[in-house]
Parts: C-alpha cells; structure tokens; sequence
C-alpha cells in the first residue's frame, strides 16, 4: 500500500483518537455552558512557513475540538511555542519568551504550556527543557501534530504530562483541519522533510526524510481552497524542484505545476524553495508556460565560492548557479530572482568571501535574506576547523550589505512610474489608511485604499522605492 496513502494509518489508533477529540469536544462544550466561554488557545510560532502552515494545523484541530483563538497570551487557557533551531538565535528566543510565561503560569496555574516544532526533534533540548521549565505539560515534535488531542486528553482528563516524538515518519495525514490567517493567501505543503544535508543545516535531523504528498491530494486540497475564495498559494517544501521522486507514479514539480495552473479560481501560484541542483529546463518552461506561476524564484545561493559550496554540501558549482540564472532571465525576461546567503562558514577566506559578493554583483538580486553562519550541533559543519571569528564574520556581513542593498533599491526603482496587478491582502501597520500586497515579483507595496479592496486584485503604479518595499497608487481600471 501507498505510504503516501491516508489508508495506511493505523485504524485502531484513529479510532481511540477520534473518541477522545469527542470526549474533548463534549468537556469543552460543557465547559462552554458552564462558564458562558470558550477554552482559548494562543501560539507563538518561529521559523519558516512550515512553522507557519503546522501552526495553521494545530489551530484548526484546536478549533475542532472547542477552543477558541485569542491574541492575549496572558489570559490564553493553552499557549503553545512553535519552535525552530535554525540559527542559535532562533533557539534563544524561545527560551527567553519560556521565561517569561513561567511567571505566567506561576500566577495561573490552571494554564496548560505546550512546546512543539523543531526544537523538540532534539533530545538534548527536550532534556533541558523539561530540566529548567518543568512547567511544561506537553512536548510534541514535528511528525506527532495530529496528536495533539491526546496529549491534551491525558493532562486534562489523566493528569498527565505528555511527550510525544517521533524522529521521523513515511506517513502523512492529510485532510487535517486548519485556521487559515488570511482568507485569499493560503500555504500548501507539497513535500515534507528534506534529505540534502548541506553541512550547516538541522532541518533534515528535525523533519525527517523528504516525502512527497500524492498529486490528487494537493490537487483537491487547492480546489477546495479556491471555492472557499483562496485566490494566491504558496506551496511548500524544503526542496520543492524534487517534488514527486518518492512517488511510485513519479509526478515531477514541473508536471504538477502545469496541473496546478489549471484549476478556476486561484490567480497565482508561488513555491518556495528552489534547490539549484534540482532546478531543470523543463521547470523553467513550466513558470514561462503556467499563466498563473509567478514570475519569481528564490534560489538559494548561499556562498560563491566553489570551495565552500562543496563544504557547505551544495551540490552545485557558481558556474552552475550563474548559467541557471542566465537561463531563467533569458526565458522569463521579467523573473525576479531571490536568495538565502550565509556569511563565515567555516574555512571562508577573505577569497572566498569575494566570490559571494561577485555573485551578488552578477546576479543583481532582487532582494536576499542574509545569515551570519550559526553552529549547529549535531551538523558536519559544526565539527569544522577553522570556525570563523565572531567580529570577521560580522564585518563581511556589514560589507555584503554595502553591496546588496544598492542592487536591491536599483532593482525596485525599475519599478517607478509603471503599473503592477497588486493582491489586496492587509491594511497597512504604519496607517490606517494604507493597504499593503506584493506584486507577482513578491515586492511588497504600500499604497492608499480602503479595507473593502482587501483579497482583490488591484493595478498599482508605483511611485516611489525603498529597500524593502515600494509606495504606489491605485490605478482606476
Ligand atoms: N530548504 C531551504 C531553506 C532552509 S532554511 C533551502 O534549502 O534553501 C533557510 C535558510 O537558513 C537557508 O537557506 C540558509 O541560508 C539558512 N541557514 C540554515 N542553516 C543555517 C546556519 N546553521 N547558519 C546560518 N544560516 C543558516
Ligand atoms: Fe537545509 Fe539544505 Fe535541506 Fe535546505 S536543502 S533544508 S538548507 S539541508
Ligand atoms: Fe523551519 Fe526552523 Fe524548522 S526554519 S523547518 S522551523 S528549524
């Protein structure tokens, strides 16, 4: 039987799981009559848009089972952390914000904490987890979601504390309820996992081995999105260009996407992330040919040296790189490209550092999200000679900087005085009056408008430019 296949859960399970989420239910529905409210829930989520989507997960079964969403963590019945370990970073911050609602629950211990994502695939992070924030009523990890009503079961009703891990999983659940943020914009999954071990990198120790979910699932998945209104996807993998190789019907990116192109509704398409290694001829001509795919690739870079992509386990050279995007911008004459660099990996030269701004000067990004290198324990980089000093590495990222923020405000002042389909998709933070949407590009715009606009498709000349998002107006059609 196809892994891949919902059937291939565990019946017996399901069947225990499905009677206590209506036991939950039925608790929390006399909790509803008794106390004239809903249990609330609240997640603080970090890292990617996996993070994002499993987020949107663990709110719709939430929901299913009674509780209801608030944004007053203080007065949350259920505060769960969403965790990430990319950079060390990351992982401080959740222990900082455990901090804080330690003293929270010390004033409310009716409050139930949950810690699940990334940094609970670790042991020694759970370890010291459970050590310094013996608060915690449950753990779960990235591949023990569904599980959640359980884990809630045993602390309400058994009084338990509940640890669920799983390192990793051939099964995927899917029809999963979620809450979705925004109406019009929606994530997809279409892979999970990630089995490319770039040396520096955790993500294949914490989600496990890359599998691909089947096509009619996405498929259905997205029609039915698109009746609810959903108007934009982004679909999500760690590696989106190997889509479809641990399929017995091997269905390639490429393919999907001409599929994905077809369905009524949905307006466009937007994927990420591009591996360089796995970006193919017939891909480019999917983005070229699908109307609705987005003229916009992120390919990460992440070094321009030959010598430290081979460290960094890249697989690919920057002549490779360079020619790939020679194709795409003769292709797609209009495609923006953008891109994930690390500064200071182990071994990097004052040579090497060079070949990574070459590369931003030849490639002329259209915008970069850039990382100071983070040792990671467990990964083959940590283990490197040579780490880089902390005061070198943060000189070569301020001179990168220096480099790319030119190129990313020329790219944007392109832009100035022509017009752009625009989706609708908030009002603006800085003024009430201001709605904010990206272009196809994924430049963010900022222009004047009313609420009622948001979720359509408006034409925005864009009148001025900054680094990190335009100012236009609306066009009248
Ligand atoms: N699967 C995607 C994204 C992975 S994480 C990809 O392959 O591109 C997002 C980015 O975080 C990576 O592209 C990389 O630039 C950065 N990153 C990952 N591990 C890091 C580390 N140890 N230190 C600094 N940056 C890191
Ligand atoms: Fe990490 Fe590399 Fe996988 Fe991306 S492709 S998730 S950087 S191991
Ligand atoms: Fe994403 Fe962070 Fe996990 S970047 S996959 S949430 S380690």
């Amino acid at each position: 039987m196809n892994k891949n296949n919902t059937e291939a859960i565990n019946t017996e399970n399901t069947k225990l799981a499905s009677d206590r989420i209506i036991e939950l239910r039925n608790n929390n529905e006399q909790y509803f009559i008794m106390n004239g409210r809903r249990k609330t829930f609240h997640i603080l989520t970090y890292g990617c848009q996996m993070n994002e989507h499993d987020s949107e997960k663990i709110g719709g079964m939430l929901t299913s089972i009674g509780y209801e969403e608030t944004d007053d963590e203080k007065n949350a019945d259920l505060v769960i952390f969403n965790t990430c370990l990319i950079r060390e970073n990351a992982e401080l911050k959740v222990f900082g914000k455990l901090g804080e609602v330690k003293g929270l629950k010390r004033n409310k211990p009716d409050m139930m904490v949950a810690v699940c994502g990334c940094m609970m695939q670790k042991e020694e992070i759970r370890q010291k987890l459970l050590k310094k924030f013996s608060f915690v009523d449950i753990i779960f990890g990235t591949n023990t979601i569904q599980e959640l009503p359980r884990l809630i079961y045993n602390v309400e009703v058994n009084k338990k504390k509940s640890v669920d891990i799983i390192d990793n999983t051939e099964l995927i659940y899917e029809n999963m309820p979620k809450t979705r943020k925004f109406k019009y914009k929606a994530l997809v999954n279409i892979t999970y996992g990630c089995n490319n071990f770039c040396t520096y990198c955790v993500v294949p120790y914490v989600r496990g081995r890359e599998k691909s979910r089947l096509p009619g699932e996405i498929i259905n998945e997205i029609k039915m999105l698109a009746e609810d209104g959903c108007k934009e996807i982004t679909l999500l993998g760690q590696n989106v260009n190997s889509y479809g190789n641990n399929l017995d019907n091997k269905t390639t990116f490429a393919e999907l996407l001409y599929e994905l192109n077809k369905i009524d509704g949905i307006e466009r398409i937007r994927f990420m992330t591009s591996h360089p290694k796995d970006l193919t001829d017939d891909l480019i001509k999917a983005i070229k040919e699908c109307d609705k795919v987005c003229n916009h690739v992120h390919l990460p870079v992440q070094a321009g040296s030959n010598e430290i992509l081979k460290r960094m386990n890249r697989r690919y050279t920057k002549e490779h790189y360079l020619n790939l995007v020679e194709k795409l911008k003769k292709e797609i004459p209009d495609v923006a490209i953008t891109t994930d660099i690390i500064v200071g990996f182990p071994g990097e030269t004052e040579e090497d550092f060079q070949e990574t701004i070459d590369i931003i000067k030849k490639v002329q990004y259209d915008s970069a999200f850039t990382f100071l290198y983070s040792v990671r324990e467990g990964t083959k980089a940590a283990e490197m000679e040579d780490q880089i000093p902390d005061e070198i590495k943060h000189d070569r990222f301020d001179r990168l900087l220096d480099v790319l923020y030119p190129i990313v405000l020329e790219r944007n002042s392109r832009c100035i005085g022509r017009e752009y389909p625009v989706l609708v998709e908030s009002v603006s933070r800085t003024s009430e009056n201001y709605l904010t949407g990206r272009t196809e590009h994924f430049r963010l715009v900022h222009f004047k408008g009313s609420e009622e606009l948001i979720g359509k498709t408006v034409n925005v000349k864009i009148t001025n430019v900054k680094t990190f998002h335009m100012e236009g107006e609306i066009v009248e059609q």
